[in-house]
């Protein structure tokens, strides 16, 4: 003869379980509160941690966007570091920068104080930009262009790192950002970059 075995198709008869003790219940409501509070602030940080970048994206064509990158590098190449061109476009205009497997092309000078409408964007797979050591940080789609209203508030020599894998090159995925201090001159050092990092605004990137 066959026992019965319980599968959940009958309902066990009586209290099987044990109530849940009051520390537990406790910590379940704590629980629920907190996720109250972490859910009232992404609103809230959306409009008042003014770590939010500004809006302009745009479709764009892969290799047009790239296309433009050169044209844009050729017009205000100043100089060049290990055959990298390092280019210095006036203040107020479009700058470009391109990701692509393994190289953040080009390198960008610009001025502390003065504004860029920085245009990213990837010509082959997704890339991350992360500014060092500030704590920036954009995923980079090809087919995208992001545009950020920049305003470098510090000078020094900064480092674009990748910080989406990206392929066997990844990890030597690294770019350059010279800015230069309000007189036009090069600083050695970042040392003033990490004083403004604190919360509410690292670049200077104005939503
Ligand atoms: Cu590009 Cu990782």
């Amino acid at each position: 003869m066959l026992t019965k075995v319980h599968t959940g198709l009958d309902a066990v008869p009586g209290v099987w379980w044990k109530p849940a003790h009051r520390a537990e219940k406790m910590w379940v409501a704590i629980a629920f509160a907190w996720c109250m509070v972490l859910f009232a602030m992404m609103p809230l940080w959306h409009w008042r941690g003014g770590q939010n970048p500004s809006g302009i994206r745009r479709k764009v064509e892969p290799r047009a966007f790239y296309a433009r990158t050169v044209e844009f590098t050729k017009q205000y190449q100043v100089g060049e570091d290990r055959g990298f061109p390092i280019v210095q476009p006036p203040a107020g205009s479009d700058v470009y920068l391109t990701a692509l497997t393994y190289q953040w092309y080009p390198i960008l000078q610009l001025v502390q104080g003065e504004k860029y409408r920085l245009h990213i964007s990837a010509l082959d797979v997704n890339h991350g930009f992360s500014l060092y050591p500030l704590n920036v940080n954009f995923q980079i789609i090809p087919g995208y262009d992001y545009a950020l209203e920049v305003t470098p508030t510090a000078s020094g020599d900064f480092r674009i790192i990748c910080n989406e894998f990206c392929g066997i090159g990844h990890h030597t995925m690294v770019g350059r950002v010279i800015v230069l201090d309000q007189r036009g001159e090069r600083v050695s050092d970042n040392a003033n970059a990490r004083l403004t990092n604190a919360p509410g605004g690292t670049t200077g990137a104005q939503p």
